[in-house]
């Protein structure tokens, strides 16, 4: 199955990269959110980062408006009833994922394909909400999604093996780079990334070092672009509880609890750059 015609659930910072990287691809893309704000916002996000491409030379403006024009505006899952592929990317929240690829099974002709870019949770739970289990699978972007080159490609119980392969062709397209994995609490990234991030807030909370130091610590010393804190606040750290947390419960090993540094910050709202404070301030 070639996928011509798309529609990409949720229009934050994770839904809106995903629609400009198929946009340049040359798809036809559906950006839906809930809430037709968001979408403006995402497409507002989106126009900037192709005028600073425009601005490098990489771009001309008439091929920038070309993309700007495959990507239409939805509020509504209805608008997905003639997709090939829904790429949902909204909360991190099993009850929300679940009923959203519900309703797309109800709504999306029998070819398309359903994958989340969910970070952490069960594909194969996610899937048991359609009655097409073998079209669900999982496509995890890393953000920020234009720049970075990998696809986690995440295989449920019951993917079929050409839909592995029509996602897999795909995201070549993308210029992008699919790597295969199982369905395992966190996939690969996140089973190996958040732990070693639970472990720099665990240092700092045992005052081992100070936040610049750990975090220069791991950019000079490991050649890591971003010092693990840093990373941390990009990601979002309500993000990172909730994964540390989906580690937690899913392996039932308390190599995986999160630090009382990390709860306490989420349940003060300092949750990363988005809300201005994390472990640094930002303006
Ligand atoms: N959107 C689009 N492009 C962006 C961008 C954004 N948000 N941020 C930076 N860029 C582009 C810049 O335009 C620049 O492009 P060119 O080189 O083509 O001119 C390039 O990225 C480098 O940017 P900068 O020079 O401004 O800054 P930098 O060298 O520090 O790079 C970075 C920024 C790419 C974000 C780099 O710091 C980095 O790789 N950080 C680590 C990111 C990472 O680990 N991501 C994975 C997070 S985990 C995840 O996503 C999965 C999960 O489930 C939690």
């Amino acid at each position: 199955m070639k996928v011509k015609k798309l529609m990409v659930v949720g229009a934050g910072q994770m839904g809106s990269g995903i629609a400009q990287v198929c946009a340049q691809a040359g798809y036809e893309v559906l950006l839906n959110d809930i809430r037709k704000e968001a979408v403006q916002r995402g497409l507002g996000g989106i126009e900037k980062n192709l005028e600073r491409q425009v601005k490098k030379d990489r771009l001309t403006s008439r091929e920038k408006e070309e993309i700007i024009a495959r990507i239409s505006q939805s509020a509504d899952l209805q608008d997905a009833k003639d997709v090939d592929l829904v790429i949902e990317a909204a909360v991190e929240n099993m009850t929300v994922k679940c009923k959203i690829f519900s309703q797309l099974d109800e709504i999306t002709p029998a070819h398309a394909i359903l994958a989340s870019n969910t970070s952490s949770l069960p594909i194969t739970e996610i899937a048991a909400a359609t009655k097409r289990p073998e079209k669900v699978i999982g496509m995890h972007f890393m953000n920020p999604v234009p720049v970075m080159k990998l696809v986690e490609i995440i295989r449920g119980l019951a993917t079929a093996d050409e839909v592995y392969q029509t996602i897999e062709e795909m995201t070549h397209t993308l210029s992008k780079m699919p790597v295969e994995v199982n369905d395992f609490p966190g996939f690969v990234s996140n089973r190996v990334l958040m732990p070693m991030i639970n472990e720099a807030i665990y240092t700092l909370y045992e005052g081992v070092a100070t936040k610049e130091a750990i975090d220069e610590v791991m950019k000079l010393g490991m050649n890591h672009p971003m010092g693990p804190l840093t990373l941390a606040d990009f990601i979002g750290l309500d993000t990172c509880l909730y994964i540390m947390e989906t580690l937690h419960d899913g392996f039932g090993d308390d190599k995986y609890r999160p630090c009382p540094l990390l709860r306490k910050y989420v349940k003060a709202g300092w949750l990363g750059r988005k809300a201005g404070r994390g472990f640094y301030t930002y303006e």
